[in-house]
């Protein structure tokens, strides 16, 4: 054909001309694309890490593994730079990081890598990144503009969205992050499900909805890492994931700001639910950078049923 464009490039769909074509914002454009990048520079740390302890502590009282550390610092010193980011919180940093010069556009959270105890064991783990247009200590809802997540397994691939529906995009051998599946939508239920935590520590109720579960055949799925796991939910379009809360920490284990909110736009975008048993998830009010909830996230029916017997005789 002679308009000179190779089939290649006519029907790859790569990040940036995707963002185009759904008019996402310049400037959110170029945050998202420089953040997806940086997923290349961890994922290069992964394979050279010595896997040693930083014989740091972050703010929860946990070993860093050197590469919790050297994730975070490539996110932050990436996106120092960039020019569109005015904070930078994370999971690894003890308190908000002014990074610009207080009038750039975003707000960023960062889960630089998640299921970092998994490294030893070359299961799959991630990077979870929440952008905010404003202070991140107010609802979900009225301040995150977009959210990604990485997942570093046999491919890298990178879910986004940017309030315009729920894409994946896998890095190809070039380098290069091209479109793999677009507008992934949950269907109303799914049939495997991620039981969080252990059955002696869990409630009542939290017991009876799994064995309701595994009674009606779901098939359990649980791999230690928030990311592998949610997104075999949201590629096999359906089931739940939950990390609930427990008797000795009623709130559960998984950070409301780095983990939970990022995924719950996320699987709202691709036409599923997240909440910590009571309320959405985008509708709690971030007090702290520490907060953690319970969470059930996925397709509305597992939610759903989960919030009918976690309410029952309350
Ligand atoms: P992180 O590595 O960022 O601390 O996150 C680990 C989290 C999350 O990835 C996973 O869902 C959960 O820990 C697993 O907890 P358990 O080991 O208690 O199952
Ligand atoms: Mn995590
Ligand atoms: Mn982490």
């Amino acid at each position: 054909m002679g308009d000179g464009i190779s089939d290649y490039t006519r029907f790859i769909i790569d990040l940036r001309r995707h963002m185009w074509m759904a008019r996402v914002e310049e400037e959110l454009r170029r945050l998202i694309w420089q953040i997806a990048v940086m997923g290349k520079y961890i994922s290069a740390k992964i394979h050279e890490s010595n896997r040693k302890l930083a014989g740091y502590k972050n703010l929860y009282g946990e070993e860093q593994l050197s590469l919790d550390r050297s994730a975070d610092d490539i996110l932050r010193n990436q996106l120092q730079y960039s020019g569109f980011v005015r904070e930078y919180v994370s999971e690894e940093q003890d308190a908000v990081v002014q990074i610009g010069k207080g009038a750039e556009k975003y707000f960023i959270t960062a889960d630089p890598l998640d299921g970092s105890s998994l490294v030893d064991t070359n299961l799959s783990i991630g990077t979870i990144i929440g952008i905010h247009k404003k202070s991140v200590f107010t609802r979900g809802r009225d301040s995150i503009v977009a959210a990604l997540y990485i997942t570093y397994g046999p491919l890298i691939t990178m879910v986004y969205s940017a309030g315009k529906g729920t894409h994946e995009f896998v890095l190809n051998r070039e380098g290069e992050y091209v479109l793999s599946q677009e507008h992934i939508i949950l269907e109303e239920r799914g049939s495997i499900y991620s039981p969080g935590g252990l059955r002696k520590d869990c409630t009542e109720n939290h017991l009876k909805y799994l064995e309701y579960l595994e009674a009606q055949g779901y098939k359990l799925r649980y791999s230690g890492g928030f990311v592998p796991d949610i997104n075999q939910v949201l590629i096999k379009r359906g089931g739940v994931f939950t990390y609930p809360a427990l008797k000795k920490s009623p709130r559960g284990k998984l950070r409301l700001l780095f983990e939970l909110q990022p995924m719950a736009f996320i699987i709202e975008q691709a036409g599923g639910i997240a909440t910590d048993g009571k309320e959405e998830i985008l509708s709690l009010k971030v007090d702290n950078l520490d907060q953690r909830c319970p969470i059930y996230i996925g397709s509305r029916f597992e939610v759903e049923k989960a919030m009918e017997f976690l309410a029952a005789n309350s």
